[in-house]
């Protein structure tokens, strides 16, 4: 089999997801992606676009705006009409899946250059819009209620007795990580700039994440409500706020990337799928880690850095302290810039943005880390992780 190298990513900013206050509010999210795409090509002169195999994108609600942003985003932003594009959806690891079908693709020899990411823009498309369950699965099988993502983790907070403070700790330093990060310009490799609106409705360029709450303090997350259920344990401090962003990645066999001179950090070593009980549907990446180290024959010892999807704080907790990588925030290998709590989560687009994340820590802060593991939970019970290895 063929190696599969990530050559470079790149992402927008990403945005509140408000009507009034969000950075993004005015930009559709094809243009998101597509500043993606003209940033990675710019960077990369020696990758004409002529010469991608095909284009996968994870978008996980593929209605409106969204549809079919595979394909029409390329086409949008002027892109060969030869090259083609698939979207794919897998809810929130949507961009996780569409990294890997070019992975497994380049690795299989059906080609050896691909773009793979996600899109996300939870304003314009909301959670849930256009869905009709099947009644077999929403009535018969699970209570609707209890698929919804808030209550699958407030079970998780309470299966797995992890505490309100303990969540409210792990969204204190999310945030202050974060912070940390972005005021040292860790994020720089691999944000592009790209123009949106402050609240006033001036135009300017978003070069930071927008939700990052520089100012948060235990005293204010302590009077917090629950929204999901009156007498619950989560609070919006503690759940990945409702955010727009894209991103894309360049993948390319080992030696089409030597041939091009194109240097690489990692390398796609190994996936892995788990599925569970959708009412606890972000513990997934239990079951997906587990799998993926036996697959690639490593423990979980031997995971240096973990960017794990913080959809919410009690599944976070409930995935490292299960693992036995973590017991309470701060992390001392798991999402050291921050993760979803502060930086926002756009599901389709979150799964390739850890992946991109990844591999600029292990660029930089974590030079000595050989694995990398990317992770992170989807609706209705699916928990999917990504292996890779320092080249
Ligand atoms: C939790 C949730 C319902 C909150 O939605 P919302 O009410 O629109 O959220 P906001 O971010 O505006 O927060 C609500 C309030 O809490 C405040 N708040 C949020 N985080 C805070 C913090 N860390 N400290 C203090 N206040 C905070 C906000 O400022 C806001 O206050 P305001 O109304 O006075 O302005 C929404 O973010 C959500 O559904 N998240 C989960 C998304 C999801 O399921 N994703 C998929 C995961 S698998």
């Amino acid at each position: 089999m063929k190696e599969c190298v990530l050559v470079d990513g790149m992402r927008s900013a990403n945005g509140r997801a408000h009507k009034d206050k969000g950075w993004f509010r005015n930009r559709t999210p094809d243009e998101l992606l597509t500043a993606c795409y003209d940033a990675l090509f710019a960077r990369n002169p020696q990758v004409k676009p002529e010469m991608v195999e095909a284009v996968y994108i994870g978008t996980a609600n593929q209605v409106g705006v969204t549809m079919d942003l595979g394909r029409l985003g390329w086409l949008a932003g002027g892109y060969p009409e030869s090259v083609a594009a698939n979207t794919i959806c897998q809810q929130c690891p949507s961009g996780m899946s569409a990294v890997e079908h070019a992975a497994r693709a380049i690795m299989c020899g059906e080609g050896d250059i691909y773009i793979a990411g996600g899109v996300e823009d939870m304003l314009k498309v909301p959670m849930g819009m256009g869905a009709a369950y099947p009644k077999r699965v929403a009535e018969e099988r699970y209570n609707l209620q209890d698929l919804m993502m808030g209550m699958t983790a407030e079970k998780v907070a309470a299966m797995w007795n992890i505490s309100r403070e303990d969540m409210e700790t792990m969204a204190y330093w999310s945030n202050k990580k974060a912070a940390a990060a972005r005021d040292a310009g860790k994020f720089k490799n691999e944000i592009v700039p790209i123009e949106g609106h402050d609240e006033a409705g001036n135009p300017f360029m978003v070069e930071h994440d927008q939700w990052i709450r520089d100012d948060i303090s235990f005293e204010g997350m302590a009077g917090m409500k629950t929204p999901f259920k009156p007498d619950g344990v989560i609070t919006a401090a503690m759940s990945s706020p409702l955010t727009t962003g894209a991103c894309a990645m360049i993948l390319m066999s080992r030696e089409k990337a030597d041939e091009l001179g194109c240097s690489y950090t990692i390398k796609y070593k190994a996936g892995a799928m788990a599925g569970n009980d959708p009412t606890i549907m972000g513990v997934g990446p239990i079951a997906a880690i587990k799998k993926l180290v036996a697959r690639a024959g490593i423990t979980i010892d031997d995971i240096d850095v973990l960017e794990l999807n913080e959809a919410f704080a009690s599944q976070s907790l409930a995935c490292v302290r299960d693992l036995g990588i973590e017991t309470n925030a701060p992390f001392k290998k798991t999402n050291i810039w921050g993760g979803a709590l502060a930086l926002g989560h756009p599901l389709g687009q979150s799964g390739a943005r850890l992946i991109i994340t990844l591999n600029n820590i292990m660029k930089t802060d974590m030079k000595d880390a050989k694995y990398g593991v990317a992770a992170l939970c989807g609706g209705f019970g699916n928990g999917n992780a990504s292996l890779w290895e320092r080249v």
